[in-house]
């Protein structure tokens, strides 16, 4: 008697999501759309990681999110002060509201820090996204990963090869289920959407006739030499078709910064523009002939679209999208990258089907929640 009670309050209590910065949003909204379908109880919290309203705002608009229940105000800082502010401002929003779940996603600093205060409040705490290793200690995000990965209760994986990773670490299998990319459910839901909007006509651009380009990573924007040398190699693939580059707050910053902004804005064929929202990225993405990006979740989209992609980077977390997408890892030396464009643009690679990438991931994850 007392156990099924306890059983039915555990089931009205609500699952609290924990969304912080852009590449949250879009793994948060699936989740909250099945809750809200399923008709049970959720609260958001925004930890304030991002905050301009071109890196948030415009996406809870574009993703039909509810307005955070609870918001933390965090903003910028470094490592420490960010994971700090959000771990103090959380924890006594987890105490008040003490929830069923709390859900995490991705691997910026407030994952790890949400992740933190939970477990150590005993609140059951899942992982969206978990299991992912690039084994390169120089990201912050590596760590992040990590860390919540070894302390999450139940650890929520898009791929084989995470399940693997975790299975190596010594996680045992009952706290892992593959649910797959979350992602991707906003992809489908929005890509009619968004090759409707003419995004590439609006900025003159054919489509299928140029390339995406996104640059944020500290590894790649805030040292000089590395910066010049990617914006070199841009400049030979922006002979070839025009490179569209959304330029992100960091990467702003470093340009000016490290005085290379007048360079990149005469690069012949390199448009700057403002970050753009979920859908006019989406659209822009959908019909280009190349993206180039040291994102992660920018590797995944293009894959399912079918895009070649080079990715930035020496290393990815996400291996799945060079063996069965259309990834191929190619670092930032000026020669490796031109080659790369060249054989990616004359030769378009096969993507193949990745398995549980089918946009029914978010009720994959309510069910291995509401299962517990
Ligand atoms: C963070 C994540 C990274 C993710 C990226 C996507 C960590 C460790 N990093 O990196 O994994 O890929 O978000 O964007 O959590 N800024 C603004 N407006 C904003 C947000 C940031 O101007 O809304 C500026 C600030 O000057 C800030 C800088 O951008 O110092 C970097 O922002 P921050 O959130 O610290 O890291 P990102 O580089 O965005």
């Amino acid at each position: 008697m007392e156990t099924e009670q306890k059983r039915g309050e555990a089931a009205r209590r609500e699952i609290l999501l924990v969304a912080a910065a852009r590449p949250n949003f879009m793994k948060v909204a699936p989740v909250c759309w099945e809750l809200q379908r399923r008709g049970l109880p959720f609260a958001l919290v925004h930890t304030g990681q991002h905050y301009d309203a071109n890196m948030s705002d415009v996406f809870f608009r574009d993703l039909e999110l509810p307005q955070p229940h609870e918001h933390l105000g965090v903003g910028s800082g470094t490592h420490a002060q960010q994971t700090a502010k959000v771990m103090l401002a959380l924890e006594p929003v987890l105490e008040r509201r003490r929830p069923g779940w709390v859900v995490v996603v991705g691997d910026v600093n407030s994952t790890l820090a949400a992740t933190l205060t939970a477990v150590k409040l005993r609140i059951p705490t899942a992982h969206v996204e978990a299991g992912l290793r690039s084994r390169d200690w120089e990201m912050p995000e590596e760590i992040n990963r990590v860390v919540t990965d070894r302390v999450a209760d139940l650890l929520l994986t898009p791929s084989e090869d995470a399940d693997r990773n975790l299975h190596a670490e010594g996680v045992p299998a009952r706290r892992i289920v593959r649910v797959g990319n979350v992602m991707i459910d906003c992809l489908r839901r929005y890509l009619p959407d968004a090759m409707a909007r003419g995004v590439a006509a609006g900025l003159g651009l054919a489509p299928g006739k140029y390339a995406v380009m996104t640059l944020h990573r500290p590894s790649n924007v805030d040292h000089g030499p590395t910066l010049a040398g990617i914006l070199e190699a841009v400049e030979t693939i922006a002979r070839r078709l025009p490179v569209v580059l959304p330029v992100h707050p960091r990467t702003r910053a470093r340009l000016e910064a490290l005085g290379l902004a007048g360079r990149a804005r005469e690069v012949p064929g390199l448009r700057l523009i403002e970050p753009l929202g979920y859908v006019d990225f989406l659209g822009l993405t959908a019909s280009a002939a190349l993206v180039l990006t040291d994102s992660g979740g920018l590797q995944e989209e293009s894959s399912v679209l079918g895009i070649p992609c080079l990715t930035l980077r020496e290393n990815t977390e996400r291996p799945v999208t060079v063996s069965l997408g259309t990834n191929r890892v190619v670092g930032v030396a000026p020669q490796a990258l031109r080659t790369a464009a060249a054989e990616a643009l004359d030769r378009r690679p096969a993507a193949r089907e990745i398995p549980l990438w089918d946009g029914r991931t978010a009720g994959r994850i309510v069910d291995a929640l509401t299962a517990r």
